[in-house]
């Protein structure tokens, strides 16, 4: 089967980063890319819910696309705090990021919720980043791909597209933590994940993207990215200052 082209997608993740005045870096992110004759690469910001509605406006008509951090599995109802899918396509958002580490460990989120919350996202008319990865104790056990193996199996759900669905592989060790898997370790995961997903959804899993997370900044994004199975990156800290990203868009150009 011919490998499909795969636009890569450079996905900021802001986490609970992040006020007003940070629009500044939106704006720089803007304007350097109007400057960029043609952009190879897809760009995503993911902010905090409250600054949705600030940056939509500062991002229309522009190659920058906003997504959600996360969203409830209903679409709407008696659920304090919490954000619906509909609520995120209503602010501006195109994307919503489910089953993010944080949120499974900090919020004991199952790869079941992790499913409903992507069903939700994807009737809602969002696109989806599922995203999975080992923590270091089941690394250190050789339990790697069995554990990432799982969380696609009951993440993704059945007759997902590639055009609405991207999965992100992050190792929880190598997330804000400056170290990251080898390019061996990282090519192993990705090439799995692509046989996982073309046996489950055919050419679709041949044509998703899968991108890479985990301290990726400027000084390791060349090495990265153009790695096999890597089709971008899901990108924390280095997201929140646009010089940053700017340079790690640079290395997709
Ligand atoms: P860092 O890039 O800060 O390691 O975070 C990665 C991540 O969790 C993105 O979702």
């Amino acid at each position: 089967m011919p490998t499909p082209k795969r636009t890569p997608l450079i996905a900021g993740n802001w986490k609970m980063n992040g006020l007003r005045n940070s629009s500044q870096e939106i704006i720089q992110l803007r304007d350097h890319l109007a400057q960029v004759p043609s952009l190879n690469c897809d760009v995503l910001i993911c902010p905090p819910f409250t600054l949705l509605n600030t940056f939509a406006d500062l991002v229309h008509n522009t190659p920058i696309q906003l997504g959600g951090q996360d969203c409830h599995s209903a679409a709407s109802g008696a659920h304090t705090g919490d954000i619906s899918a509909p609520m995120l396509k209503d602010c501006g958002a195109g994307w919503v990021i489910v089953g993010h580490s944080e949120r499974r460990s900090d919020h004991g989120e199952s790869s079941q919720l992790v499913l409903d919350k992507a069903k939700a996202g994807l009737k809602a008319g969002l696109n989806v980043i599922v995203c999975v990865g080992e923590t270091e104790v089941q690394r250190d056990a050789g339990e790697t791909l069995a554990v990432v193996g799982e969380q696609l199996t009951h993440s993704v759900p059945a007759g997902s597209t590639a055009a609405k669905l991207v999965i992100a592989y992050e190792p929880v060790w190598a997330i804000g933590t400056g170290r990251t898997p080898t390019d061996q370790e990282i090519e192993q995961v990705h090439g799995f994940i692509r046989q996982q997903l073309t046996k489950r959804i055919g050419e679709q899993g041949q044509a998703m993207r899968c991108l890479y997370g985990g301290s990726v900044k400027p000084s390791n994004a060349a090495q990265i990215l153009p790695l096999n199975d890597v089709d971008g990156a899901l990108i924390g800290g280095a997201s929140l200052k646009a010089r940053d990203l700017i340079d790690v868009i640079n290395h997709c150009n």
